[in-house]
């Protein structure tokens, strides 16, 4: 299905084609003026010059042509010149139907799929999430999903940070603590042990030991580097202590991602793409792209265009140690071997903005990625405090994300408990879910490059632009619908008739909107844009509701009717949750 201004813009086209005017100048708008009408045509306008007539002649010879339109009940021509337009009630309904005989509402599917590769998460080994990694996650997991609505073969990778100084770090941290571990001693030749010799609670707790140990103590640092440097080389015992740490880490950091509706097609990171290294070094060496600089392997990646400056990508530190740049470089090549990808996008937060443009410049400029594969970096703003300052405990910490889950769980399970009956383990199950969205909305409604403050109170209330908002409309939907089926109604094949009033119409115009909004949020790589289309579309359907007879409705035809249009706005709200990545309980 065509775009609903598209459709619209179509058939004003002919009306001015009819009327001897060049068809492009019927581009339909939706209305700036709702009190006076739905949509507006300003074509009349831009034609005036070319044609040398006043624009409201023009308008007037179109709006002659509109008269018994099927689509528009309504084409008046007002000074100075614009199409005021009112939608025919049964075009609308066309369109409403086409959509609602859709599982993807009228969404065009592309020809050809793009294979896209998107990278978020971004986690680090060994250290706990925080609450700087939950917009990451969110807005990454949102990312995928809208690719993949809209028709594209999609790969999440979580790109964990497994690889460098932090592992060694961790490694010289518990040789510190335990000494006597087997995995130390250089001459052990024996199988190593199957079990960790840590739990993951130790293991968070070594790493911002050991980190800022080597603020503090350059010995201790000296011998980081160098666990990291016996790791990388493969020694053995470094490599098995370091299994260990991974098996650990990832399990615990599937558990919390899992709870945030957050999944990983591929669970690969820094460390993956080691061995390709040297085959890259060379690459790069060879094309002569790469070149040694005060020692150390960079590539230059300014352009004549450039206003600020651009420092040359570094490939090899002096001492030949491999950085962030190098292993996200090779994951590039790695990416293009396996998967072919069209188009790769990567989130972490704006302070990455510059490091992304080398490394992309680097990818293109070394040609590791074809000259039309895409490579998208978008960055997110913080999530901050009251005080406007990045999120910190009560006393000042950081934020585990585990515990900024519990503690919207713990405000969430009050709220549903007040005023409501409901006994106490449906309630807490009811507030397990309705707390994701109350995160997830409360992160996504804002645009991902601006900062945003995260407040409890505001995201978990169910009144206004909150993520328990539109579950709390959603499940009024469903109650509606279970009573219709307990009154002997069935929801199959339910016949839509066009709009009785103006909230049910209203409600049809925005539901229209779907494929235009979800366009737009693909291509704009804007998870706001749903949120903004269902807070719409929910407003919509309450107002609808406060102002319509449903179950009451005595004419069974239009009952039945109506309940239709709320099935379909329902599964249009539930699409769009399930793109954002949360879902809506039963009742709450
Ligand atoms: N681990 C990184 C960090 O904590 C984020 C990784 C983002 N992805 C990438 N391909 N560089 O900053």
């Amino acid at each position: 299905m065509k775009k609903i201004l598209d459709l619209l813009s179509e058939e004003m086209g002919q009306a001015f084609e009819a009327a001897g005017y060049e068809a492009a100048l019927g581009k339909v708008t939706i209305s700036n003026r709702p009190d006076l009408c739905e949509y507006q045509c300003n074509g009349a306008m831009a034609g005036a010059k070319q044609y040398k007539k006043a624009p409201i002649m023009i308008a007037n010879d179109v709006a002659a042509k509109l008269e018994g339109s099927k689509v528009f009940k309504e084409a008046v021509a007002v000074a100075p010149g614009f199409l005021n337009l009112k939608l025919s009630e049964e075009y609308l309904l066309s369109v409403v139907k086409t959509m609602a005989a859709d599982a993807k509402f009228g969404m065009e599917m592309p020809e050809t799929p793009k294979k896209i590769i998107v990278d978020y998460g971004g986690a680090n080994v060994a250290k706990p999430l925080h609450v700087g990694h939950i917009r990451s996650a969110v807005i990454g997991e949102s990312i995928k999903r809208i690719c993949r609505f809209v028709g594209h073969d999609v790969i999440g990778d979580v790109h964990l940070g497994d690889w460098g100084l932090q592992m060694g770090l961790v490694i010289t941290g518990l040789n510190e603590r335990k000494p006597e571990l087997v995995y130390f001693d250089e001459n052990y030749q024996g199988e190593y042990p199957v079990e960790a010799p840590f739990t993951v609670s130790e293991l968070e707790e070594i790493y911002p030991a050991a980190s800022a140990k080597s603020k503090e103590d350059p010995e201790f640092k000296a011998a980081a580097m160098e666990a990291t440097f016996k790791l990388q080389n493969g020694e053995r015992g470094h490599r098995a202590l370091w299994k260990h740490i991974m098996n650990v880490s990832i399990e615990d950091l599937k558990k919390n991602y899992g709870s945030l509706n957050v999944e990983f097609d591929l669970w690969k990171g820094e460390s993956d793409v080691h061995d390709l290294i040297p085959e890259m070094v060379d690459y790069m060496k060879a094309g002569g792209y790469a070149y040694i600089s005060d020692g150390a392997l960079v590539v230059d990646v300014k352009e004549e265009t450039d206003t600020k400056e651009m420092p040359p990508c570094m490939i090899l530190k002096s001492d030949g140690a491999a950085l962030y740049n190098t292993t996200d470089l090779a994951t590039i090549m790695e990416r293009m071997r396996l998967y072919a990808p069209d188009e790769m996008i990567y989130l972490t937060d704006k302070r990455q903005a510059l490091y992304f443009e080398q490394v992309f410049r680097c990818a293109k400029k070394t040609k590791l990625v074809n000259d039309d594969t895409k490579l998208q970096w978008l960055g997110f703003g913080t999530m901050n405090g009251a005080d406007g300052k990045p999120f910190k405990t009560r006393d000042g910490g950081v934020m585990r994300l585990e515990n900024l889950i519990r503690d919207t769980k713990e405000e969430m399970f009050r709220k549903i408990q007040e005023g409501r009956q409901m006994k106490e383990d449906e309630a807490k199950a009811v507030a397990d879910i309705v707390a994701i969205s109350a995160l997830k909305y409360g992160d996504l409604s804002n645009q991902a490059s601006k900062d945003y403050v995260f407040d409890i109170d505001r995201f978990t209330s169910f009144e206004g632009d909150t993520g328990p908002y539109i579950l709390y409309t959603i499940v009024r939907m469903k109650s509606i619908m279970n009573k219709f089926v307990e009154q002997g109604g069935s929801l199959d094949n339910l016949q839509l008739l066009a709009a009785g009033n103006e909230s049910e119409k209203a409600l049809e115009m925005q539901l229209v909107q779907f494929n235009t909004m979800m366009q737009s949020a693909y291509e704009e790589i804007a998870p706001h844009k749903v949120c903004a289309y269902i807070y719409d579309l929910a407003n919509a359907f309450n107002h609808f509701y406060h102002e319509t007879k449903i179950l009451g409705e005595e004419n069974e035809e239009r009952k039945q009717s109506l309940i239709a249009l709320l099935q379909v706005t329902c599964r249009v709200l539930e699409s769009c949750i399930d793109v954002l990545g949360f879902e809506a309980p039963e009742r709450m």
